[in-house]
């Protein structure tokens, strides 16, 4: 099954869920900044949103919002009934620290997954799980390695790898060439997320079947690139776009609706 198929059938899942649900669940979404790629995310966010007949709301503020005025609006937010969960769209300009922001969040509202008190899951590793798991993807005892290392994809996405029992390597951007060659080759499941174009090629060898999850989005005048070249020799690849971000945003309603169920 595409990642596209998946998400179709998973959305004609969740639409079904929602009149049953004790209310019509809500979600906020904070924008403070002005990138592309942010606008792209939130706009699919609120197509999704009409598509599953769920309420979502985005509020834009300035650019040049202080920490202050956006920390304000957060607690605001933690205390409105209205929103049953919200998320402040990452990244954020340079006046505001992303960790203040990310703690600021009640856990009980936090769709992201991001509080370290939170028991729900970061929107794209599980995205990624999901479709893993809809494939049968084989996970125990295999060699899972990631490449890139931060707090909202790599580092989650380990730890919901090893708690699958696979055999997780984290490789980053001091890891040499001699190396990443060697963990690549003995990998069954490669999850790539160092946002660098085309990063994974020919240059390497894979499994036959290998499967390698491109969680990268690089821009050019030619539209949309993950982080490995399209049509590599293995089993399964997943395409950028119409790859993970698709994953990601369906992640985050159904981290929404878990909120709502278990009030
Ligand atoms: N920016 C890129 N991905 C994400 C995400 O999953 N959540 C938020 N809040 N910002 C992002």
């Amino acid at each position: 099954m595409t990642v596209k198929e998946y998400v179709a059938y998973r959305k004609v899942q969740i639409k079904e869920e929602i009149p049953l649900m004790a209310k019509v669940p809500c979600l906020g979404i904070i924008q403070v900044n002005e990138d592309a790629g942010s606008n792209a995310y939130i706009k699919g966010k609120l197509k999704d949103a009409a598509e599953l007949g769920v309420n979502a709301e985005l509020i834009k503020l300035d650019i040049n919002t202080s920490q202050e005025e956006l920390l304000s609006l957060i607690d605001k937010m933690n205390k409105d009934d209205k929103y049953d969960g919200f998320m402040v769209q990452m990244p954020l300009p340079k006046q505001i620290d992303e960790e203040a922001v990310k703690l600021a969040i009640s856990p009980k509202k936090d769709v992201d997954g991001f509080h370290p008190m939170s028991t729900l899951n970061p929107c794209t590793p599980k995205g990624i799980m999901n479709y893993l798991h809809a494939e049968n993807i084989p996970l125990v005892g295999k060699n899972a390695v990631i490449l890139g290392r931060s707090n909202i994809v790599g580092r989650p996405m380990a730890r919901l790898l090893l708690n699958e029992s696979c055999n997780v390597t984290v490789l980053h951007s001091k890891t040499s060439k001699e190396d990443m060659l060697r963990y690549i080759a003995n990998a069954d499941i490669i999850v790539v997320a160092i946002g660098k174009m085309h990063f994974l090629d020919k240059s390497y060898t894979y499994k036959k079947d290998a499967v390698i999850i491109d969680v990268g989005i690089s821009r050019d005048e030619n539209g949309l690139h993950g982080d490995a070249v399209p049509d590599l020799d293995v089993k399964l690849q997943t395409p950028v776009p119409g790859g993970v971000g698709l994953l990601t945003r369906l992640a985050l309603y159904e981290n929404l609706l878990e909120i709502v169920n278990n009030k």
